[in-house]
């Protein structure tokens, strides 16, 4: 079973769509350890109901990314889940865990990245754009934010009468199919050998 650490700054409904997932074992997995850098994000609640690990690191702290993994490697974490998570991660974590940290956008990437890209902000800018299809997308973290490797995305409509928290509704339900998808997906390519191998 894969050890996973989600890394959240809010809610965290994703979070629960994959603990959620691990529970009913449409993945082959475990949530070892969620770490926030938010003392009041409800996912350290909803982790802590789970009877799962739930860590605050201040992120005003100098070494806060030095800090996040030394809780990682205590808890043998094996794949590293951004969800909702908004601080840009230390070129030195990337490092550490190439290939192996996941993070949903709630966009269809490379379009609506970067910095300031977040929450309700993407939908505000996808209406003004008048764009007509938005969605989400998973995709691997490296050096350049939202820039890594996609895994999937999701499609969703934009419709004439959508303000940015409707279509941010819509966008969410997609992530929490998405997300659970995407790592049975990293999975089978990272964790689990062929009968060839
Ligand atoms: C999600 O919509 C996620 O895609 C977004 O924050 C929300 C967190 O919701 N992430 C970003 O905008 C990252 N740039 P949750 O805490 O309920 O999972």
């Amino acid at each position: 079973m894969v050890k996973i650490g989600v890394l959240i700054s809010g809610s965290g409904s994703n979070l629960q769509e994959i603990i959620d997932a691990c529970n009913e074992k449409r993945i082959n997995a475990e949530v070892a350890v969620v770490i926030s850098n938010r003392q009041n994000a409800y996912g350290l609640e909803r982790a802590l109901k789970s009877s799962i690990p739930a860590v605050y690191i201040d992120p005003k702290k100098e070494d806060f990314n030095k800090k996040v993994i030394e809780i990682l490697e205590k808890y043998k974490v094996e794949l590293v889940c951004l969800a909702g998570f908004l601080l840009k991660i230390s070129e030195e974590f990337v490092k550490k865990y190439r290939g192996k940290i996941l993070n949903i956008h709630p966009a269809l990437l490379p379009k609506y990245g970067g910095a300031g890209m977040y929450g309700v902000h993407v939908h505000d800018a996808v209406i003004k754009a008048k764009e007509k299809v938005s969605g989400c997308t998973v995709h691997i973290v490296d050096e350049e934010y939202d820039k890594g490797t996609i895994i999937l995305q999701k499609k969703v409509k934009v419709l004439k009468s959508d303000t940015p928290e409707i279509l941010q509704k819509r966008v969410l339900e997609q992530e929490h199919i998405a997300y659970p998808e995407a790592i049975k997906i990293v999975i089978k390519m990272l964790f689990e050998k062929t009968k060839n191998h």
